[in-house]
């Protein structure tokens, strides 16, 4: 119990904790991205992948207990951090000054991070926590999207996911240690088209299924 304390407790630590479960999540969104898409090809191909999942459904649940896990981790240690760097500014000033090579999505991490919190909330109560007696979700999915306001929020939340991600994926590399010259333009390179393939392959959906609407 003591290594958890002091693994909270030093600054290391609580980086070293938001890589492991940032690239968690970066393995969900794939898997996730992989199976929405498709919804591209259409009803039944949609319904048939997302009753294939609920087929495995010991394991499943499993998978969402870890998932909500590392979330409570991600976001508590994140919201520690940001409070402890706030804190710690010897003074805030009126205008804030970019350090140099500090890029828009390393900047923002915090405050992305907040709004991403928000659409999971609003996306589960959107898909997940529904009445699904009588219907299917592709219908559920397809329906919500026949509102532009709806596809407009879905849109906004995948540019702020896709800037997420773009610093999280080479930090969280950096911060466990594989920060070597030769392979970090590799893993930056990586996190660009990662971050490009959320932001395009979840935010062009919603938009799709408008059009088709
Ligand atoms: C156009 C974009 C997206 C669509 C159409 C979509 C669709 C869905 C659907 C249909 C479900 C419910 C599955 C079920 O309960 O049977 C779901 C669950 C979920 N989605 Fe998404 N999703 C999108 C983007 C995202 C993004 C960007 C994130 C994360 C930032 C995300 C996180 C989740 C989570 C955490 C769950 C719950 C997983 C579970 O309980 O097994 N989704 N999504």
């Amino acid at each position: 119990m003591n290594w958890i304390v002091q693994t909270f407790a030093s600054s290391v630590g609580k980086k070293t904790m938001m890589a492991v479960t940032g690239l968690g999540f970066c393995l969900f969104l794939a898997a996730h991205l992989a199976g929405n898409l498709s919804l591209y090809v259409g009803r039944q191909t949609f319904n048939a992948y997302a009753e294939h999942l609920h087929s495995l459904e010991p394991l499943v649940k499993v998978m969402e207990a870890g998932l909500l896990f590392f979330a409570a981790v991600h976001v508590i240690t994140g919201l520690v951090l940001f409070y402890q760097n706030f804190t710690a500014r010897p003074s805030r000033y009126a205008v804030t000054r970019s350090a140099g090579g500090r890029s828009v999505g390393s900047r923002t991490m915090p405050y992305t991070g907040i709004l991403l919190l928000g659409f999971v909330v609003y996306h589960l109560l959107n898909f997940h926590f529904v009445d699904k007696t009588g219907t299917t979700i592709y219908d559920i999915v397809a329906a919500a999207f026949t509102d532009p306001v709806t596809v407009g929020l879905y849109v906004c939340a995948m540019i702020v996911a896709a800037f997420h991600v773009s610093h999280g994926f080479w930090s969280a590399f950096q911060t466990l240690g594989a920060n070597h010259p030769k392979y970090m333009p590799l893993i930056q390179g990586a996190g660009l088209v990662f971050s490009l393939l959320v932001g395009l392959g979840f935010g062009l959906l919603p938009v799709y299924l408008l059009a088709v609407s």
